[in-house]
């Protein structure tokens, strides 16, 4: 297949480009750069052995992408676009509806004029909201999220609901990722966020390279078993596969289910924070200094994932451990302090 990558320099989207040429296929990718490097792009390539096509362009430009779509054999896109920082979205709503809801509107519009219909779209745990029991299960119902990033991911599955509703031409998939983390074991692509890091893994890293001082674990008294907060840590590189195993089944024949198919992509697993710092410390024999801090706004106390939907229906699992994933991180902070802004990236 020749699959359209939207966001495919940033994080997720560089990992799933590589897989997706691993298992033989052509890729091309859309980014506007505003949270990736080019640089990204070259590394897929050195992994690869083949640089996927790049269009540095917004998604929000719908005459450029039909362009980009219009006579070139894609047969589908997975659409990583968009913005992710939830406190940020707090303070800019406007921005987040824009480039998550009018960007999605934007290429849907696109590829349907185009032909393409086919589409794997980046969701997030977060649509249960945050009443949901866990551990969360696809069949429950969209919640109603506690911040604009949340809604938007909410907003764009119901546009695709409908649009699937209307059109029965459309297969589409919205994968719910739980908390992906780690990087590919080459240490050549890996999460590089910009300015201080909002997520968990980042920030340990950058205090075990000795760039930040400690972390500040926000909160020590939920009603957890060590008190911290647990989530479902997954590797990245699992989760790029399950994009390829939506992929197939979306694909997989013209009898296969029209209307919007949801999937959690997790391990099923809880891991609390005080055992990701104390993981990471045993497997990299580096120290994270840490204090307890009060707790982040929003923040839930736990949640994971029911993943035997995708397991029972796509084959997928997760099959990385823990360890795996904290010892890939560590190799792609240790080879690329500055993320792709580093010079030097020799692989350990
Ligand atoms: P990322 O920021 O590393 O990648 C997103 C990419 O999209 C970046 O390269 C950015 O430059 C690009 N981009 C943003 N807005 C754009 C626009 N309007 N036009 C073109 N390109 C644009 O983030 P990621 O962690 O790789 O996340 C990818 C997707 O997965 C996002 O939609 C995110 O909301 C979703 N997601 C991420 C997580 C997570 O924990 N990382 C969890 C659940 C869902
Ligand atoms: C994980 C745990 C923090 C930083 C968010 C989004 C979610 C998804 C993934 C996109 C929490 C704790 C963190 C720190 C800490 N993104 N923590 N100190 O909040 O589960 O999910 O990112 O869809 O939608 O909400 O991930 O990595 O921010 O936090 O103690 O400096 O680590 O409190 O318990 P989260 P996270």
């Amino acid at each position: 297949m020749h699959v359209l990558v939207t966001g495919g320099a940033g994080y997720i989207g560089a990992h799933t480009a590589v897989e997706l040429l691993a298992a033989g296929h052509q890729v091309t990718i859309v980014d506007n750069l505003c949270n990736s490097h080019a640089e990204a792009i070259d590394r897929i390539g050195a992994i690869s052995g083949t640089t996927p096509a790049f269009f540095r362009m917004d998604v929000r430009d719908t005459p450029a992408l039909q362009a980009v779509l219009q006579g070139s054999g894609i047969d589908a896109v997975i659409h990583f676009a968009g913005l992710k920082a939830v406190g940020e979205s707090v303070r800019l709503p406007l921005a987040y509806y824009d480039n998550n809801v009018a960007g999605s509107l934007s290429l849907l519009k696109a590829m349907d004029a185009a032909g393409v219909r086919t589409f794997v779209f980046s969701s997030s745990a977060t649509v249960y909201g945050p009443d949901a029991p866990v551990p969360y299960r696809e069949d429950m119902p969209l919640g109603t999220a506690s911040n604009p990033y949340g809604n938007s991911k909410i907003m764009v599955e119901r546009m695709l609901v409908d649009l699937c509703r209307a059109d029965t031409r459309w297969r589409a998939a919205a994968l719910r990722y739980f908390n992906p983390i780690g990087a590919h074991p080459s240490g050549l692509i890996g999460e590089d966020p910009q300015g201080i890091p909002n997520n968990l893994l980042p920030f340990v890293t950058q205090v075990a390279i000795g760039q930040r001082e400690e972390l500040a674990i926000f909160g020590g008294d939920y009603e957890t078993p060590d008190g911290t907060c647990i989530r479902d840590y997954l590797h990245v590189v699992d989760l790029a596969r399950g994009h390829l195993a939506a992929l197939d089944a979306l694909t997989a024949d013209h009898d296969s289910p029209a209307g919007l198919r949801a999937w959690n992509l997790g391990t099923g697993r809880g891991t609390s924070v005080l055992e990701i710092v104390r993981t990471f410390e045993a497997v990299t024999g580096a120290h994270v200094p840490y204090r307890i801090a009060p707790r982040r706004d929003g923040d839930l106390p736990a949640f994971w994932a029911d993943p035997s939907l995708a397991k029972q229906e796509l084959q997928w699992r997760a099959t990385h451990t823990l360890e795996d994933m904290l010892r890939d991180a560590w190799r792609w902070q240790s080879n690329n302090p500055d993320g792709y802004n580093s010079t030097t990236h020799s692989s350990h």
